[in-house]
């Protein structure tokens, strides 16, 4: 007979509630009140981690062995979305440390140099399964990541370069998409039209307001301009190949139309599912940059411009970080491309049908 299930003994409980082991309070050093809460709060992250890891694995593994079925895309759309909702509680956690003073974390902060979050192979797992490394284009990993690693640390976290990242994955299964066959060639042709027509009303517009302070002015047409040449360039192999080589776009020109046809089409029902994956991903994105700028905020709130305990130089390290480790870029960029509904050219029939469940 099967023994009756216990709360504390199936999920650990003693063992979990004697993982907290204060640094000071031992050794002669007089005992610190927040230090327990600064311990649960890394633990409750390193948790929440392990479990978007668990999810993540899952979508890399089925991404790995296309074609992707509709069946698996749906469960694999709520396991990211689930992501997203875990991703939620990364900033109230801050907020509940953030009740930690500035003197109060310095009852302890030298006792644990030269310990840091540098060292959370966790977090590197995940900015490299995610594609960090992959929209880099970066084949190791950081010198200053390793360091901060013990050897063993070290060759886990290089072995997770050798797995495809999510982003390399969704690039192959975009390129598959059979929208963008050259037989439709003539929607994309209507669709750059319209476009171009949306563009040239903006440059319309910023005409209209030269005159109020031409310097910005200059500026924005400048911009215009950038916006029209990458535009063009998603029709025309050479132009968009000078962009990836120059590191402006990570995806293919072929993946990136795929997007491109998925965002402006999602009402149609077979690309509900597409529509719903590449968002969830551009908001778990979103959400770990937002978590990022916060913990940036908040260790300069914590240690003013003190150095981190890793030797990084503290806060602004952690804000350079923010801005140039985000993944997803090229699916935030697309928004540049879409339009209205009501401007959007209408599909070939033949396409249609394809895009029909039936
Ligand atoms: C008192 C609170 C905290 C302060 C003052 C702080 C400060 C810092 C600083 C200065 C760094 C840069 C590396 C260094 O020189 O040490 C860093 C890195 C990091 N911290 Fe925190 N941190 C705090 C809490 C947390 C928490 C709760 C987490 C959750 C896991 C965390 C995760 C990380 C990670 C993952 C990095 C590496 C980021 C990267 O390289 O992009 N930190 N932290």
């Amino acid at each position: 007979m099967k023994q009756a299930t216990n709360y504390a003994e199936y999920l650990q409980i003693n063992s979990l509630l004697n993982l907290q082991k204060s640094l000071s309070g031992s050794a002669g050093v007089k005992p610190c009140h927040d230090e327990t809460l600064f311990i649960i709060v890394h633990q409750v992250y390193e948790l929440l981690f392990k479990q978007i890891l668990h999810e993540l694995d899952s979508f890399v593994e089925e991404f790995s062995r296309p074609p992707v079925s509709e069946n698996s895309l749906g469960y694999l759309v709520a396991r990211l979305e689930r992501v997203t909702q875990v991703e939620d509680l990364f900033i109230p956690l801050l907020e509940i440390l953030e009740t930690m003073s500035p003197m109060d974390f310095l009852e302890f902060r030298t006792l644990l140099v030269p310990a840091s979050g540098f060292q959370s192979v966790q977090f590197r797992e995940l900015e490299i399964k995610l594609g960090l490394y992959y929209r880099k284009g970066e084949k190791t990993v950081a010198a200053h990541v390793m360091r901060a690693l013990n050897p063993e640390e070290q060759a886990k976290v290089s072995g997770f370069l050798a797995t495809p990242s999510a982003l390399a994955l969704v690039e192959g299964w975009l390129e598959r998409m059979p929208f963008i066959a050259a037989e439709h060639f003539d929607f994309w042709h209507e669709y750059e039209f319209a476009v171009l027509g949306m563009l040239a009303e903006e440059r319309r517009l910023l005409a209209r307001h030269s005159s109020q302070d031409p310097a910005a002015a200059q500026q924005l047409l400048q911009q215009w301009e950038e916006t029209q040449l990458i535009f063009t360039s998603l029709f025309n192999a050479d132009a968009y190949g000078v962009l990836q080589a120059s590191g402006q776009r990570t995806l293919s020109q072929k993946a990136t139309l795929g997007a491109l046809f998925i965002f402006l089409y999602r009402h149609e029902a077979i690309l509900h599912q597409p529509y719903r994956l590449l968002t969830a991903l551009l908001t778990i994105d979103e959400k770990l940059t937002a978590w990022r700028y916060r913990h940036a905020l908040m260790a300069h709130r914590l240690l003013g411009s003190k150095v981190g305990t890793g030797s990084s130089s503290g806060h602004q390290y952690l804000q350079k970080a923010a801005e140039h480790s985000r993944i997803f870029v090229d699916l935030f960029n697309l928004s540049t491309f879409l339009l209205p509904l009501s401007q959007l050219p209408k599909l070939p029939a033949n396409l249609k049908k394809s895009l029909n469940f039936s």
